[in-house]
């Protein structure tokens, strides 16, 4: 009888576990919806939309001589998510940090619709902030971390169940956030980031610890709050993950900025590295018709790489000089080595 009820007892833990688990990968990990409403949120009026825009200007800070940022400018536009990008130790985190009041400038200023952080009137309405990820107490439930936020900055405490949803938490939100997963703790960083509706989001390296799916839910809920006029700024060491995030791209090395500009151009500007795959039977005729603008380079089995000039060139200056061309492949440079390259070779410059 003993031995029944504790196998009874034993098989509902293990039920009870085996729910709790299941609740905590449907929570945490899979896709959401965006609810119809999200953030209770308006669009940010026109007249407001400057007050979101992020602007860092000769940006220096030092930590005992070493300069963890050096003379850094860009800007973050308001209804655009701007991808903040660069190597382990770039400066991307003290930049945030100094933007966020976190750690004081050495020289140079970060200001948010021209106005230092400091200086911002209730802040938490208009900077969102996800720096990491483990600032909640461990016993407390999600709900009441959101809450007691809420209760020190002055907002409805029903804004924490709504960003609970918003989030996908809501189904964990009365579960100790020590138990959460990292993907759920990322979740209720920019659930607490979200609490004041704020115009401007910075969020450090949010894809860290999230599962593609994370990854892709985070990108539809950022995307859609850069389309109702919030600005975004996120930092990233990975070009792949921000080339299908982010409008713009603000790229640094070495606490420098390295390129900015719409992801597009930076990327195209990359693209130089791009190059052709020809198959001849007379490439040394070929690198003479084409001139001092290609490099030719030997890519094994008597083909060659082609750089400095376009298929299409190579096309055309192979008929006209009668040489034949068996094959022509434009290979898309591999972004991600590009990226590494330009952001080493500025290293150096150092
Ligand atoms: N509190 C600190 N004290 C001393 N050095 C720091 C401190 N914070 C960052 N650094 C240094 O500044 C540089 C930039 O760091 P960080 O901003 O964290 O780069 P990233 O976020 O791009 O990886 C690194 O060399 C780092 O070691
Ligand atoms: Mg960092």
């Amino acid at each position: 009888m003993v031995i029944l009820l504790a196998a009874l007892v034993l098989g509902g833990l293990g039920w009870l576990a085996w729910r709790g688990h299941g609740r905590d990968t449907r929570t945490g990990d899979q896709p959401l919806r965006l609810p119809a409403r999200p953030l209770g949120g308006k669009p940010i009026p026109p007249e407001r939309l400057s007050g979101g825009l992020i602007v860092v200007s000769g940006l220096t800070k030092e930590y005992r001589g070493s300069k963890a940022v050096d003379g850094l400018s860009f800007a973050a536009q308001p209804g655009r998510v701007t991808g903040f990008l660069g190597p382990n130790g770039a400066g991307k985190t003290t930049t945030l940090r100094v933007l966020l009041n976190l750690a004081e400038a050495t020289a140079g200023t970060a200001t948010i619709g021209g106005v230092r952080y400091a200086d911002l009137d209730q802040p938490i309405r208009r900077v969102g902030a996800v720096l990491e990820t483990s600032a909640a107490h461990q016993g407390r439930t999600g709900r009441d971390h959101l809450r007691i936020i809420c209760r020190a900055s002055g907002i409805p405490l029903a804004r924490a169940d709504e960003v609970l949803e918003l989030t996908g938490l809501a189904l964990a939100a009365g579960r100790a956030a020590g138990g959460y997963s990292l993907g759920m703790r990322q979740r209720l960083g920019v659930a607490a980031a979200l609490l004041g509706d704020p115009q401007v989001l910075v969020l450090d390296e949010p894809a860290n610890g999230l599962d593609p799916e994370g990854i892709r839910w985070m990108r539809g809920l950022l995307r859609t709050l850069a389309a109702h006029g919030r600005t975004i700024l996120v930092s990233s060491h990975l070009l792949g993950e921000m080339e299908q995030l982010a409008d713009d791209l603000v790229i640094i090395a070495s606490g420098r900025l390295v390129a900015e500009g719409t992801v597009a151009s930076v990327i195209g500007s990359m693209a130089d590295a791009r190059r052709t795959l020809v198959r001849t039977p007379q490439p040394a005729e070929l690198a003479v018709a084409l001139g001092s603008g290609a490099v030719v380079t030997p890519a094994g089995d008597g083909d060659v790489y082609i750089t400095g000039v376009d298929a299409v060139t190579i096309g055309d200056a192979a008929q006209r000089a009668g040489i034949a061309v068996h094959q022509l492949v434009t290979q898309r440079p591999d972004l991600e080595a590009a990226f590494l390259q330009l952001t080493t070779e500025r290293a150096a410059i150092r």
